[in-house]
Parts: structure tokens; C-alpha cells; sequence
């Protein structure tokens, strides 16, 4: 998964194309390159590294460059190396890829036979050398792309500037991302929206296989049989000012506050007149919510930590079974599921190739589908037969937090509506829970937002740790699982959750003088049995940061540490707890040094199996 962006205009390429690339170095950030035209020569700059190398390396490039492509990489076929790093060249082409060709060692081979060389060990380089040969034989661009992509398996989105004709930038995608957009004479292409916000709100999406060309100032699809076609431009909703840090240090400062409105924003759509839960505006009826027997869910990373605590709620209120998958176990060992199950995949960029892949092979069934979503249009929303859209607004951290926080708003909302349509729960049960998921639970977050100096003081005491341990009970132990992946992805401290009653069975043998365990115990109901588990690990020697609300007896006499949360009925504290660990990540990160928004060896957009 890599971040592409393609300009054409009147001048100054480089510096469009540079300034789209930072935006989207959260797609991976381990090689850079680019290469723009002056309507005579084309110059192509690589680096291994960040998009700000490749800035530093390209500032000798004129204004005059008025078209190009630039690309920032995430290594899936050989190493991050310059040599690696994309635009790739054939003769009478160069192009940028995101994605993965499948069948790419066939046609290298094939190609080698025929006299090409390759140059890198990238998959991307079969695609350059495919499209010259078939050039040199169409001699027109739509027509030696649509021959090319027809040999492709896999997935890409592609820019490419054929070297005979000077600012024309062609486009086209399958399962990847790739959006293009114009404004004042000059055209953008994209890997995603906010690489082109500060330009343009008018984008244009192009379906699979669709080929497209850019000019200056102007967008040109064209259709199946090679025709040029109208061109149907969206407007978005979010402005520039929305993708940026809004001074916050760092994306993921930014995207934790952003959390309180995040999640009321995600279900307020959804709440009728009357107070109760509607799914009626994306087209589910009560009746069909009514008949569902069961619901399977395919997620991965924080979106399947979601599901987990969704599962938990569904059984509980609509008393259905629940079955969340991994997606991509899911997609090679989907599991036995009920007769008439409602499929639900959460993403928040709506382009996770497994789940993705999960979603198809899940709708063999006929099964309807429900996709929960952040990214309007994209490719799992697209594919989904309903669409809960959760209003996160965009978000740039590798490290999700909004984006989870509104999946589990979403989670508790499906619930409430399925277990209202099912007749489980009363009108005034409903009314109740909504008001909390769409008031209380967001000042609650808030309020642990207001203590992140607090929060800060327990990152010095975790600091210097190699090991810890999140524990609890039921959903508890679900926003553990949560919290210990925050805390690892940004602060590289090895972290893992466990089930608290279950440590007894082997974990226990890690605890030792000093090592800290971090018990989530907010939901009173499991209160004297956590009592019991943290007993345990603080007899072995460990540090304990006890979370709980104040009702919890006589913390300080089993801790180290207690962070108390606000009052808040039991069910819905994972909202408070993940942000208490979000922060707790965060800090430790800081103090750590490490580049929060950015972690090693990962990428937000997971594009690839
Ligand atoms: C990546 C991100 C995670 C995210 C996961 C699933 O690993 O770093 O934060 O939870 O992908 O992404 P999705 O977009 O499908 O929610």
C-alpha cells in the first residue's frame, strides 16, 4: 500500500505534488520518488526515506514543470531502496502503482524472454514494461492500458505518463483507491481526498477498470469501448482545515479530542424524533432487523477489537448470536454461521484488502450486508448492500482513535436497533440508552481527555518497562485488547491483554517484581472477582494502574496507581477506558520519542493481503 499523487497544470508540479505526498505518508513512508515534465524532457528523483528527503533532493527542479507523478511507498516487493522506489520507466513509459500483482512473476519472466530487463525486484516493474510493449504496438494510450490491465490479476491503482505525450497524466485503478479531481486549469489524481482537499472539494472516483486521462484542467473518463464519456464530479464535506492537525502536536493528539463530537456525530443521524433507534434512512427496515438470527462480523486490526465489544452487546440486548472473524482468517476459513445472518464489515478506510475479500467471499451466501465505514464511496462501502457511515471525518494517525471510537458508537447503536426491533428491550430502554451513547458517553470522554496531565504522570512510570499487561472481564477484557495494541503500535513497549480470570493458566509465570499491569475494572459487575485477579499479579511482585469508576471499594489498598473514570453506567465504559489507554500510548510514545502518527513497519491504508 502506497500513496500516489499525478498534477497537471501550468507550473510548479514539484511543489503540488511534494505537498500531496506528505499528506499521504500515512500510507507508507519508506521510499519516495517523482517525476514531472517540462513539455520536453521528463527528470525522475528517487530517495529512499521520507517524502521530506525526496523535498530536499528535488529543490534544484524548475517552476516550469507543469505535469508529473510522485509516489511515496510501503515495501511489499522488495526492499525500501532507492532502486525499488517508484516512478518505474520502461522505454516509452513511466508510472506509479499502489497495489499487488499477483501473477507478476509470469509475465516478468514472459517479458524477460522477449528482451526486457528489469531493473528493481518491485512487481510494478512488469506492469511499465506490459504497457510499453503494448503501446509500441496500439500506439494509443486507452487501448494499450485496457490490453495491459486485462493480463493483471491483483489489485493496483496506476498514473502514468506515456513519454510522447507531454501533460497527460492516465489513470486507472481496480481494488485500490485512486480518485481525480480539477480546479482553476490544473487536474490532481490521488490516492486519497485529503492529498487534494486544499485545491479542490469536486473529486471524481473512477469504478474498477475504469481508464481516465488528465490534462490541464480537465478530467477525461472514458467508457468500456474507448469512448470519451462525461465526466460526474462529488462534492466533499470535509475542508483542508479538517485533515490538518489543527495545531495539536501530533494527528493522533488531534484525532483523541476530536473523539467526544466523533462519536455523537456518528449516531445522532440515527435517532428518530421520538428518541429511538432508526436504521430506516440507509434503507434497513425494522422488520428486516427483526428477522435477522444472527450476525457475523469481519474486521481487522482495531475495527475487529470493535466487533468484539459489538458481539458482547448484540447477544446481551437482541439475544441473537454474534460471530466475529478476523478477516483475513475469514477469507481462507469462513466460519458456519446461522440461516438468515445479517454480515457486517467494519473498516474505517473502507479499503482493507483482506476485509475486503472477506465481504465478497461472505456475500456468496446471499447473506445481506451491512459495511460500517469512515470513507464515503470507498471500496468496501461499494460493495456492501447498506452503508453506516461514522462520521469521523478523516483521519491521518496510523494509530486509530476516532475511527474506533465511532465503530464501537456504531456497534452500540446496531445493538440498541436490533433489540428494539426484536421486541427485547422497551421504547423506554432504548430512549435511555441512546441519550447516554449520544450525551453522557461523550462527555465522559471528554472529562478523561481534560486529565491527559495526569495521564502523562502514569507514561513516566511505564516509560522505562519492556513488558505490560492489560487485564479484565468481559468488556473490560475486550477494551484491553484495544488498549494494549494502542500502546504497543506507538510506544513499541511489548503490551498483551488478557482475560484476567485466565492469567492463573500460564501468563502469571511473567509477573514479576516491578512489571506493570494495567486492570481495567470499570463495569462494577465484575468487580469482586478483578479484586481478586489484581490480588494475584500484585502478590507476585507486579506495579498495578487500577482503572475503575468510584464505586469500586477501597482501591488504593490492591494498587499502585488508580485513574478514576467518570460515573457511567457499566456496558459503556470501554468508550472511557480506551481513551484513558489511547493517552496513556500516547504519552509513553512521546516521552519515548518515537514518531506517534507514523509507527515503524506499518501503514493505515492496508491495501494488501
Ligand atoms: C491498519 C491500521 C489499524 C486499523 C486496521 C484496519 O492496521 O493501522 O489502525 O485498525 O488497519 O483498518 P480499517 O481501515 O479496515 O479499519
Amino acid at each position: 500500500m502506497c500513496g500516489i499523487m499525478g498534477f497537471s497544470g501550468s507550473g510548479e508540479a514539484k511543489q503540488k505534488i511534494i505537498e500531496g505526498l506528505y499528506s499521504l505518508e500515512y500510507r507508507g513512508y519508506d521510499s519516495a520518488g517523482i517525476t514531472v515534465g517540462n513539455g520536453e524532457t521528463l527528470q525522475t528523483v528517487k530517495c529512499k526515506g521520507r517524502v521530506s528527503l525526496l523535498d530536499e533532493k528535488t529543490a534544484s527542479i524548475a517552476d516550469d514543470c507543469f505535469f508529473g507523478i510522485g509516489h511515496t511507498r510501503w515495501a511489499t516487493h522488495g526492499e525500501p531502496s532507492e532502486r525499488n522506489a517508484h516512478p518505474h520507466s520502461s522505454e516509452s513509459v513511466t508510472l506509479v502503482h499502489n497495489g499487488i500483482i499477483d501473477n507478476y512473476l509470469e509475465i516478468r519472466e514472459a517479458l524477460s524472454h522477449e528482451g526486457y530487463s528489469f531493473k528493481s525486484e518491485t512487481d510494478t516493474e512488469c506492469i511499465v514494461h506490459l504497457l510499453d510493449k503494448e503501446y509500441k504496438k496500439h500506439h494509443e494510450p486507452w487501448a494499450a492500458i485496457n490490453s495491459v490491465i486485462s493480463s493483471l490479476k491483483g489489485a493496483f491503482a496506476l498514473a502514468i505518463i506515456f513519454h510522447d505525450r507531454m501533460g497527460e497524466i492516465w489513470a486507472v485503478r481496480r481494488n485500490n483507491p485512486l480518485i481525480l479531481s480539477c480546479a482553476d486549469g490544473s487536474s490532481y489524481l490521488a490516492s486519497d481526498i485529503p492529498a487534494v482537499l486544499r485545491y479542490s472539494k469536486s473529486i471524481v472516483r473512477l469504478a474498477d477498470d475504469e481508464i481516465a486521462c488528465l490534462k490541464a484542467g480537465a478530467v477525461i473518463p472514458y467508457d468500456k469501448s474507448g469512448m470519451e464519456k462525461s465526466v460526474k464530479f462529488e462534492t466533499v464535506s470535509w475542508d483542508f482545515e479538517m485533515a490538518r492537525k489543527d495545531g495539536y502536536e501530533h494527528f493522533m493528539l488531534k484525532e483523541i479530542h476530536e473523539q467526544p463530537e466523533a462519536a455523537s456525530r456518528t449516531v445522532k443521524p440515527y435517532i428518530s424524533t421520538s428518541g429511538l433507534p432508526t436504521l430506516e434512512k440507509i434503507g434497513i427496515s425494522n422488520k428486516l432487523l427483526s428477522e435477522f438470527d444472527g450476525v457475523s462480523i469481519i474486521a481487522c486490526g482495531s475495527a475487529y477489537h470493535a466487533g468484539l465489544i459489538g458481539k458482547n452487546l448484540i447477544e446481551k440486548m437482541a439475544k441473537i448470536p454474534v460471530f466475529v472473524t478476523l478477516a483475513s482468517e475469514y477469507r481462507y476459513d469462513p466460519p458456519v454461521v446461522t440461516n438468515n445472518p445479517l454480515i457486517i464489515a467494519i473498516s474505517q478506510s473502507g479499503e482493507t484488502a483482506d476485509t475486503l475479500a472477506a465481504l465478497k467471499l461472505a456475500k456468496e451466501s446471499g447473506a445481506p450486508s451491512l459495511g460500517i465505514i469512515n470513507t464515503v464511496g470507498s471500496a468496501i462501502a461499494r460493495e456492501s448492500d447498506y452503508v453506516l457511515y461514522t462520521n469521523a471525518g478523516p483521519e491521518i494517525s496510523v494509530a486509530t482513535t476516532k475511527g474506533y471510537t465511532t465503530q464501537l458508537s456504531a456497534m452500540f447503536l446496531l445493538a440498541a436497533a436490533l433489540a428494539h426491533a426484536k421486541g427485547n428491550i422497551t421504547d423506554a430502554f432504548a430512549k435511555d440508552f441512546l441519550n447516554i451513547l449520544s450525551n453522557e458517553v461523550p462527555s465522559a470522554i471528554s472529562n478523561v481527555i481534560s486529565r491527559r496531565s495526569e495521564i502523562g504522570m502514569l507514561a513516566k512510570e511505564i516509560v522505562d518497562k519492556s513488558d505490560l499487561y492489560f487485564i479484565g472481564r468481559g468488556s473490560d477484557y475486550a477494551a484491553s485488547i484495544e488498549s494494549s495494541l494502542k500502546l504497543k503500535e506507538v510506544s513499541y513497549i511489548h503490551s498483551e491483554a488478557y482475560a484476567a480470570g485466565e492469567l492463573k493458566h500460564g501468563t502469571l509465570s511473567l509477573i514479576t517484581d516491578g512489571v506493570p499491569v494495567v486492570a481495567l475494572a470499570c463495569d462494577e459487575k465484575y468487580h469482586d472477582k478483578m479484586i481478586g485477579n489484581i490480588r494475584e499479579t500484585r502478590a507476585r511482585g507486579a506495579f498495578v494502574i487500577l482503572v475503575c469508576k468510584d464505586n469500586m471499594k477501597d482501591p488504593d489498598l490492591y494498587s499502585d496507581r488508580v485513574f478514576l473514570i467518570p460515573k457511567i453506567d457499566g456496558i459503556f465504559t470501554p468508550f472511557v477506558s480506551v481513551v484513558f489507554s489511547q493517552l496513556l500510548a500516547y504519552e509513553t510514545a512521546f516521552l519515548r520519542g518515537f514518531d506517534i502518527d507514523r509507527p515503524r513497519n506499518l501503514a493505515k491504508s492496508v491495501t494488501v493481503e
